[in-house]
Order: structure tokens, then sequence, then C-alpha cells
């Protein structure tokens, strides 16, 4: 099976193709956007007559996988048409690269979908996203159905894991506890949503993609904390860091978007059809990288 992974220099599409590269029964090729690496070749999504684009028909993949997109919150609340263009646009574009060469479509989406006053949430939950970038994320994922019956979403949050960039918060938290440098963090007690490492969205991905299954599936871990317990679980892996925190509430943070706060998702769907699937939590992953 080939397989073809937009934004596979991101966390989530870099672990894809790190765990779909280590499959026999797999081809697999990802690509960037605007931060090249080793592992993958530049593709520009909006614009699909580049001449620098990867040959993406010469390759013709089975399956198409989007995990493209403008990822930075706050700052697609006040980049709109970035926001849109980096979101929607190259979902669309993905969109008809599928179409053209029958390929399966995989979206990524994300509990930021729901307003978070009643979470964690399940697949069937009432959307009503509270952010430009949420209510982008929605538009692409309801556009992907619209013109693709047998397509995937896997709606994800809070991810972590191994990533080039290091950008995600535990990630980023470990790294500054184990600097030894003093810190002093805010970080808001009232964020609740279930972390989620990489890999098992790639592991998750995998299976549903092997069976065929279509429409959309929560990939949550059941951990629910907020941000403050979060940063604990990261801070009591690391001995003698130097970083001190203070609980504050995200109406006194006041970030240019709004978030929801009672987020999550609950994988209740997806654990039923794969009972034996264990997905890992933060302190695992956190041992890991204590060896
Ligand atoms: N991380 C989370 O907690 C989380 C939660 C919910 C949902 N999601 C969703 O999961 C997906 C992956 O997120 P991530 O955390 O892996 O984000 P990420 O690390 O910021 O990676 C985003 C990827 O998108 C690429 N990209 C940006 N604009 C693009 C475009 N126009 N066309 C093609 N690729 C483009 C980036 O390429 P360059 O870096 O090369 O420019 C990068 O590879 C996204 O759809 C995101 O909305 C993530």
């Amino acid at each position: 099976m080939k397989i073809l992974i937009f934004g596979a220099s991101g966390l989530v599409g870099g672990n894809m193709l790190k765990f779909f590269s280590q499959k026999e029964d797999m081809e697999v090729v990802g690509t960037h956007f605007s931060f090249e690496t080793k592992e993958t070749v530049p593709f520009n999504t909006l614009d699909l007559e580049a001449s620098t684009n990867f040959d993406v028909a010469s390759f013709n993949p089975d399956i198409i996988i989007n995990c493209g997109a403008l990822t930075w919150v706050d700052y697609c609340e006040e980049n709109i048409d970035e926001s849109y263009q980096k979101t929607v646009v190259s979902t669309i574009n993905t969109l008809k690269i599928a179409k053209k060469l029958h390929a399966k479509y995989l979206y990524i989406g994300t509990d930021y979908v729901f307003d978070g006053k009643k979470g964690p949430y399940t697949e069937d939950a009432e959307v009503h996203p509270l952010n430009v970038y949420a209510r982008h994320k929605l538009e692409a994922e309801n556009l992907v159905f619209k013109h693709n019956k047998e397509a995937l979403s896997l709606r994800i949050t809070n991810v972590y894991g191994n990533e080039i960039r290091n950008k995600n918060f535990v990630s980023r938290l470990f790294n500054l506890a184990q600097s030894g440098e003093h810190h002093h963090l805010k970080l808001p007690y009232d964020q609740y949503a279930t972390p989620v490492n990489a890999m098992d969205i790639a592991k998750a991905a995998y299976l549903l993609l092997k069976d065929k299954k279509t429409g959309i599936y929560n990939i949550a871990s059941t951990d629910f904390v907020n941000r403050m317990q979060l940063a604990q679980l990261v801070l009591n892996s690391v001995p003698n860091h130097k970083v001190t925190t203070e609980p504050i509430s995200t109406n006194e943070l006041n970030p240019p978007a709004n978030r929801p706060l009672m987020g999550g998702l609950i994988s209740a769907k997806f654990l039923a059809e794969y009972p034996e699937f264990k997905f890992a939590n933060v302190s695992e992953f956190l041992s890991e990288k204590m060896k």
C-alpha cells in the first residue's frame, strides 16, 4: 500500500511517517511545506503546479493523509486569511488530488470544534467552535466528508511526542526542566483535555486504514488533565528541576483566541472496535525520555 502524508515535517505527520516507514507492507512519502527535513520532500499545497512539488501523480498513492494546517491557535485569530489558506484551501487542494488519483483520504480533526462546556466529547456531540482556528478546522472537516463519503477523520487533542522542533508543550517543558535553568510559568488550571502521544495516533491510523474504516474517530488517551496537572506530570519526572508554576485562569491569561475549557475526547468508539489497543500515558512517554 502506498501512502502520501502532507505535513510530515510536523508533530503528527512526522510520527506517522516514522511509524508507516517501519511497516513492510507500506511505501510512504511525507511532505513538508516550509520546514525542510531530511525525511520529507517539498510540496506546496497552495500551489499545485509549483515546479518544486513532489510528483504525487507518479507516486500514485492509495492513501493520502492530510496532517497539514496552521496550528498556532492565537496566530490564526489575528491572521484569518493565512489560517483559511493553510487549513481550508490546502484541504480543498489535497482533496482534489485524492479525487483525481482515487486515493483514500484521511483528515486530522480536533476537539476545538466543541465549545468546551461539556467535555470530554464523543464523535456525535454538537459542534460549536469558539475561535478562527477551530472554525477553519471544522470547515475543512465538513468539506472532506462533503466531497468524499469514504473519508476518515481522526479527531485529536493536546498531542505530545518526539518531534524535530520539539514544539509540543510536554517536550518543551521537559527540556526546560532538564536545562536546570530557573523559570516561572503561569499555567491555566481550567483548560482540560485528553493528551495523546502522536505515535498512538499513527498506530490507530494504521489499524483504521487497514480495515478501510470511514467517518470520524476520536483518538485520545484516558488521561483527562488540565494544563497545571499536565505540567506537574512532566516536572515530577525531572529530579532537581528549577521550574516553578503558578495556576491562573484562562480569563486572566486573556489569550487572543477563546479556548474551549472542558475539552478533550472520548475514544470509546475506537476502543470498542479495537479493544486490544493500549494508549500510552504521559508518564510512560517521559520515563522513556529519561532513559
Ligand atoms: N498538536 C495538537 O495538539 C493537535 C490537536 C488537534 C488537532 N491537531 C491537528 O493535527 C494536524 C497536525 O498537527 P501538528 O500538531 O502535527 O502540527 P504541526 O507540528 O504544526 O505541523 C503542521 C504541519 O502542517 C504543515 N503545513 C502548514 N501549512 C501547510 C499547507 N498549506 N500545506 C501543507 N502542509 C502545511 C507544516 O509544514 P511546515 O512546518 O513544513 O511548514 C507541518 O508539517 C493539524 O491538522 C492540526 O490541526 C493537532
